[in-house]
């Protein structure tokens, strides 16, 4: 009898909930468009002096002093061993005579842009790092790890030739895209951890502001600069080193890199960049 009252309890409860939920779902369609323009008019209003593009240099857009550090580090870029590195690899045949290029569109040059992009055949997201490895693997060569310095040096090397180009990720009109947006979006504003922070809590309340010795990046622009030199590492970080390290910094469990959801997470934020110009390899203090 408990038992029975328990389950109608939970059903009518179910059922309130669902009924409760219809209009939120209506309001809260997914509109990938209106979020990326509140997104960046977020982001401009907080920082009136800055263009758009400035976002694209993460922590150094925020003050001028650090813009000038900028300035002085290109001159002498730390990850310049990186980028000779990864522009030999890419043009080191495979074992089988084949090229890292003749995976890609356009050979590989200048496409950095495109990426992450939605696979419609298969219904996911597919990144850079991922599309690499998967290149690697289809031309019978061992994945690398997505943390160290090989993927970070061919991703620095692709996002070199694709300076300056705009961020241009594409929501094909198909729901699992839709929905791999929105799951991304999720992942970005949910609280995690033991210290119960979003990653929203530190790049879009509190960018600008010092974290120890960090001054943390806007989200605007978060991605462009990838793969990126960090003294602190003593050496050069891929897109899947920084999630699962911030994903530590707040005592959370980082998932494995390249999983589903950090993929859906790549996807939300560069499309909320989109417009905004690959500025990678960056180096940063
Ligand atoms: C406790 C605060 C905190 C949280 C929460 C946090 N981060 Fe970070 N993040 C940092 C710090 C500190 C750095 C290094 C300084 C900087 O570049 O912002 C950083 C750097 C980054 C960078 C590199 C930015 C650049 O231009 O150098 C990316 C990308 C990033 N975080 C993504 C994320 C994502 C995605 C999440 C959520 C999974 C997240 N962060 C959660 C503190 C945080």
């Amino acid at each position: 009898m408990i038992m029975r009252l328990a389950i109608s309890f939970v059903s009518a409860a179910l059922v309130l909930a669902a009924l409760a939920a219809q209009p939120a779902i209506a309001a809260d369609t997914p509109n990938p468009v209106a979020d990326a323009k509140a997104f960046q008019k977020f982001f401009t209003n907080k920082f009136p002096q800055l263009k758009p593009e400035d976002f694209a240099n993460g922590p150094y857009s925020m003050n001028e002093d650090l813009h000038r550090q900028w300035e002085e580090k290109e001159q002498f870029p730390p990850y310049e061993f990186a980028l000779e590195t990864g522009k030999q690899m890419f043009a080191t045949p495979f074992k089988n005579g084949k090229t890292y290029g003749d995976c890609f569109p356009n050979q590989g040059i200048g496409i950095r842009q495109d990426y992450p992009y939605f696979d419609e055949r298969e219904g996911k997201v597919i990144t850079l790092e991922l599309a690499l490895n998967r290149c690697r693997e289809a031309n019978g060569e061992l994945p690398f790890s997505y943390v160290k310095d090989e993927m970070a040096s061919l991703t620095a090397y692709m996002a070199f030739t694709s300076r300056g180009k705009p961020f241009d990720i594409k929501i094909p009109d198909d729901p699992r895209a839709l929905e791999a947006y929105q799951k991304g979006k999720e992942y970005f504003y949910t609280r995690r951890g033991q210290l119960n922070f979003s990653c929203a809590t530190c790049h879009v309340q509190e960018p600008g502001e010092r974290i120890r010795a960090e001054i943390l990046a806007p989200a605007l622009g978060i991605l462009n600069a990838m793969p990126i030199y960090r003294s602190e590492w003593s050496g050069m970080g891929t897109i899947s080193r920084r999630f699962t390290t911030c994903n530590s910094q707040i005592r959370g469990v980082p998932l494995s890199p390249q999983d589903e959801e950090y993929r859906d997470l790549e996807y939300y934020l560069s499309y909320v960049s989109n417009g905004l110009p690959i500025s990678g390899p960056g180096a940063r203090p």
